[in-house]
């Protein structure tokens, strides 16, 4: 018998693959919350927004050829030639995950019109995707199914996340009168024609014009512009939007940013998510465009009900508002921290930004770089989950839509943004008060803002000087730093400073470089089991939520909904800072999630998790003679959670009277169990009174399947 001993080159090669594996460790060992297998929670994560079509041209044999492309990218309203296997290639060449990223938001990945529309002389083509045509196939300008399914498998190669844009509000541009505009709003489904916008038999579209803006009703149900706005209380339609969803989610994304959320009918937006988030739940957000200081309580019980998140736009009007134009202050940023904290129930899961394809580039042409260089490093050291438009590492600029989406101008890995991204995101997974933290206001004044993030013991302290002129002197500063010295996390590369803590908090007196940002930073392991993040947010008995946090321990404990424990099978894994639970069986409602370890610990509650009462079908509620006086509207309650359990304080409403139905009728669109015997009332309330309807309850059993809609008659 020989006895082979291995060869040195054989020795040589299988140390260079434990040290690749070695090299591989971070990533490949990391925490289960920050792995790209985590689809439910986005906190650790830093999203790219890209415009598929402007950022690389990886397969020219996919242009669109004639009227539709330019191949400069000198007229942009046409399509340029990017596509996913230019997405693939810079995932490939690490210029993503070379800044940090780890997550990318990509344009609606559908198939949408070919037709070009000339708009005052300018031809349009649909490179941005929201013109589609077949939500079940692909935009053949972006690639193929293969193509789609290899740019996955790449960027999860590289721990990167893919999200789709998707916008089931509408088809594409088209005129109630003339059935030759464009392509006529035509809807596919895999090929088949389903209908058109002039030709609607089956009423897949609503037919009542533009919308002016006025009211959320308005918006929902009319016209986004010219827009073929589908119907979705129309259970074809219902059916086909569900189906083409799971296309997508069995290619397997990991996140959906929904178009035009404020346009569709809530209770089918939450009838949506509650599909998705039992089939394969990931994270979601809304485009709710809010101006600068707008506030808007509907957008906030969207994100805090739908089982969505949502485009934090409060925050990036304000971001833009301080640092960019000047016309609001610190302290308003401060302000801003205060009452989106308030008014958004998981604030950590909203998303931010300082500018995206809609608003003009954050960069203006002239100014100081500077200025966006802090905008980003608030945004990725504050709450909630970040998003960076592509290009604002390279500082392009543009005033606006489509300037403001012209084609990648260098991908420079050596500019100051690059390296302030590349310093600033790995802390969303290095340190957990950045991903999950509260935020404490530390040091203000109109120019400085110095604020702590803070998980457990685990800090991170940022101070910025938005004075681009004059250094800031800082004395009196508390934190929550063990006492030592703390260098910047940032090098110095925004010009920030170190710091020294003494034992108590007190930081040493220190000159804040003029547009200075320093970082500094602890962490410590977390010993007293705590729930950082629970995802998704919505859920019925048998779905499965995620639980992200630390000291869970490695024996498996209980997990409990409100005072409902899960134990056992139910636990479908448990780790340090990871768990997997089945909802279930139990009362529907709204309930904190806890853990409790091995040894009877018990975490924190985690608030507002809604059990819905099963699967779930969109009914429109309808009520004909509903008069009412100055000041009053109609609301609806009912016997069940999603009719929310008969309250008369806080029923569903106030109901819509314009457009659909008219007053004296009111009507809204809810989410409710499948198949249920719903019992419900009307309800007229003002300021001051409170009116139910008198008789006997209506009744109405809930479809199995499909969508739904109730008409009756006011009883007095
Ligand atoms: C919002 C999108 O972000 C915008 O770019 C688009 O034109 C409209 N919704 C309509 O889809
Ligand atoms: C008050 C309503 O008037 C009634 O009709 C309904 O049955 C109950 N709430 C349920 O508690
Ligand atoms: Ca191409
Ligand atoms: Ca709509």
């Amino acid at each position: 018998m020989i006895v082979s001993r291995p060869s040195p080159r054989a020795t040589r090669l299988a140390r260079a693959a434990f040290l690749a594996v070695l090299a591989l460790a971070p990533a490949a060992f990391a925490t289960p919350d920050t792995s790209v297998a985590n689809k439910q929670g986005f906190d650790t994560d830093v999203i790219y927004q890209i415009v598929t079509d402007r950022f690389v041209d990886g397969n020219a044999a996919n242009n669109p050829t004639g009227g539709a492309f330019s191949s400069d990218c000198s007229q942009r309203k046409l399509y340029c030639g990017g596509d996913w296997q230019g997405i693939t290639n810079k995932i490939n060449d690490g210029y993503l995950t070379g800044m940090g990223i780890t997550a990318i938001w990509i344009s609606q990945p559908v198939e949408n019109i070919t037709a070009l529309i000339n708009y005052s002389g300018v031809i349009n083509a649909a490179y941005h995707g929201y013109w589609a045509r077949d939500f079940k196939h692909t935009n053949p300008a972006f690639g193929s199914f293969t193509d789609f399914s290899n740019l996955i498998a790449a960027a999860h190669a590289k721990n990167i996340k893919v999200v789709i844009d998707f916008a089931p509000n509408h088809t594409s541009p088209a005129s109630q009168t003339d059935a030759t505009f464009a392509e006529n709003g035509k809807l596919y489904d895999n090929g088949t024609l389903l209908s058109s916008y002039t030709s609607d038999g089956a009423g897949y579209f609503h037919h009542y014009g533009g919308t002016d803006f006025s009211t959320l009703e308005n918006g929902i149900y009319k016209n986004l512009f010219d827009l073929a706005d589908l119907d979705q209380n129309n259970g074809n339609l219902d059916t086909y939007m569900k189906a083409a969803v799971k296309t997508w989610l069995d290619l397997g994304i990991d996140g959906i940013r929904f178009d035009a959320v404020k346009h569709m009918p809530f209770g089918w937006q939450k009838n949506l998510m509650s599909y998705i988030h039992g089939y394969k739940p990931v994270f979601s957000f809304g485009e709710w465009f809010l101006s600068p200081d707008e506030v808007d309580p509907a957008n906030q019980y969207h994100a805090n009900t739908s089982g969505m998140s949502l485009l934090d736009f409060e925050f990036a009007q304000k971001v833009r508002q301080v640092f960019q134009a000047g016309t609001s202050d610190m302290t308003s940023l401060d302000a801003m921290i205060t009452a989106t904290g308030t008014q958004y129930a998981q604030v950590n899961d909203q998303v931010t930004f300082i500018d995206n394809h809609d608003m003009a580039r954050f960069q203006v042409a002239g100014a100081s770089g500077r200025k966006l260089e802090q905008a980003v490093a608030f945004t990725l050291t504050s709450r909630g989950v970040p998003a960076i438009y592509y290009g604002t590492e390279q500082y392009m600029t543009g005033t606006g839509d489509p300037d403001n989406r012209a084609k990648m101008t260098s991908f420079s890995t050596t500019t100051t943004a690059y390296k302030a991204i590349k310093a600033l995101a790995p802390l969303r997974k290095s340190n957990p008060a950045i991903a999950y933290g509260t935020t404490q206001q530390r040091w203000l004044n109109s120019n400085v803002y110095i604020y702590e993030r803070k998980l457990g013991s685990n800090v991170a302290v940022v101070a910025i000087n938005r004075d681009l002129s004059n250094a800031a002197t800082i004395t009196g500063l508390f934190t929550s730093l063990p006492a030592g010295t703390y260098t910047d996390v940032l090098a110095g590369l925004l010009n920030g400073n170190s710091v020294t803590i003494a034992s108590g908090g007190g930081a040493s007196a220190f000159s804040l470089a003029a547009g200075g940002v320093a970082v500094w930073q602890y962490t410590t392991p977390i010993t007293t089991p705590t729930v950082a993040h629970v995802g998704p947010m919505l859920g019925k008995p048998g779905n499965t939520i995620t639980i992200d946090g630390r000291a869970f321990g490695a024996t498996k404990g209980t997990v409990y909904v409100g005072a409902t424990p899960i134990t056992g099978t139910a636990i479908t894994s448990w780790e340090d800072t990871e768990i997997k639970a089945v909802v279930p069986s139990m009362t529907a409602g709204t309930y904190a999630v806890s853990v409790k370890n091995a040894s009877s610990v018990s975490s924190n509650a985690y608030a507002n998790y809604q059990v819905l009462d099963g699967g779930q079908v969109t009914v429109r509620f309808v009520v004909n003679n509903a008069s009412t006086v100055p000041g009053e509207s109609v609301y609806l309650t009912g016997s069940d959670f999603e009719l929310q359990n008969w309250s008369a304080s806080t029923p569903l409403g106030p109901l819509f009277n314009q457009v659909v139905y008219q007053y004296p009728s009111w009507y809204t669109d809810v989410s409710v169990p499948a198949g249920a015997a719903l019992q419900f009332k009307f309800i007229k309330k003002s300021a001051s009174s409170t009116t139910w309807e008198g008789g006997s309850n209506h009744t109405y059993t809930a479809p199995a399947s499909g969508t739904g809609t109730v008409v009756v008659n006011w009883q007095p």
